[in-house]
Parts: structure tokens; C-alpha cells; sequence
């Protein structure tokens, strides 16, 4: 009778030692590289105008999901100023090319998310 009670304390901390490792499994699924952290810590600085990973709900271009040999093309030409722009020339000068291939890897594998053109909403009062 001990001994089975035993056991089974035994076994419901292995089970949860191989749910904890199992959580620790899922969690660690993607281990990045520090050349990874370094493109992605780029990648953030561009969400202030492109939108998170890229999807810009904004009259700014969406990266998400973009061509990378498009992406390296127009980056190339902010950077050489064969492309006149607002902003991006400024932007483009600060990376250099292995930053820039690594961003437009990174773009091209995201999603991209589409919204509905927003709509004005009408705000009714209710006064009872
Ligand atoms: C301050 C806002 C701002 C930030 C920050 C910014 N961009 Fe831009 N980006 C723009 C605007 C605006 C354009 C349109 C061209 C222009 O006017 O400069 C653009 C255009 C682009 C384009 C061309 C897209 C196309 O299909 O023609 C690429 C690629 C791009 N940005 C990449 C980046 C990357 C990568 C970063 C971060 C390192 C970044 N941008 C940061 C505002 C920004």
C-alpha cells in the first residue's frame, strides 16, 4: 500500500517534471541567434512608421511580407539617393549591407496583415 502510494507520488513528479521540460520545450522553440536579435532590434526601430513586423495600417509602405529583392533594391537606392524619399534615405545611410539583406530575409518571412479601410463611426448620445 506504501509502496504504491509511493510510486504514484513518484509518478505524478515525473509527470509534472515532463510537463514543466514539455513548457520548457514550447518556450524554447525559437532559440535566436544573436545576428537574429541584432536584426530584429533593428526591426523594432522601424515599427514606429511601418507598424509591428512591418504591417503599417498607415499611408507608410507595408514591409510585411515584401519581396526582399524589392526590399534590398529600394534600400540600396534610399542609400545612394537614386531614390528620392522623406525620411528612408536617412534611415537607409545607418545600415550596411548585411544589415540590410538580414532585415529584408526577416520582412519577407512575416505575415501580412490586412485591415478594413477604417470607417468614420457616428457617436450617439443617450440621455435617459
Ligand atoms: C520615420 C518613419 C520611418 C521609419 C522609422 C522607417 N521608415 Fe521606411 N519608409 C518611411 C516612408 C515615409 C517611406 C516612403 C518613402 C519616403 O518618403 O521616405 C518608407 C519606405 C520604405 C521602404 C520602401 C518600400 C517600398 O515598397 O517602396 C522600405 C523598404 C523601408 N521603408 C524600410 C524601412 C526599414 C527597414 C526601416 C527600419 C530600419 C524603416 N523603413 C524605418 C518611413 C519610415
Amino acid at each position: 500500500m506504501l509502496r504504491i502510494t509511493i510510486n504514484s507520488v513518484l509518478s505524478s513528479l515525473v509527470g509534472c517534471t515532463a510537463l514543466f521540460l514539455n513548457c520548457s520545450i514550447a518556450h524554447s522553440a525559437e532559440t535566436l541567434t544573436t545576428a537574429e536579435i541584432h536584426t530584429r532590434t533593428l526591426a523594432a526601430s522601424c515599427a514606429a512608421c511601418h507598424g509591428t513586423n512591418g504591417n503599417s495600417h498607415s499611408t507608410t509602405p507595408v514591409l510585411a511580407n515584401l519581396d526582399a529583392t524589392h526590399f534590398i533594391a529600394q534600400m540600396q537606392a534610399f542609400k545612394n539617393n537614386s531614390r528620392s524619399s522623406t525620411v528612408m534615405h536617412h534611415h537607409a545611410a545607418g545600415l550596411n549591407n548585411n544589415e540590410i539583406e538580414q532585415l529584408a530575409h526577416y520582412f519577407s518571412q512575416q505575415k501580412r496583415i490586412t485591415s478594413p479601410a477604417l470607417q468614420p463611426q457616428v457617436l450617439e448620445t443617450i440621455h435617459e
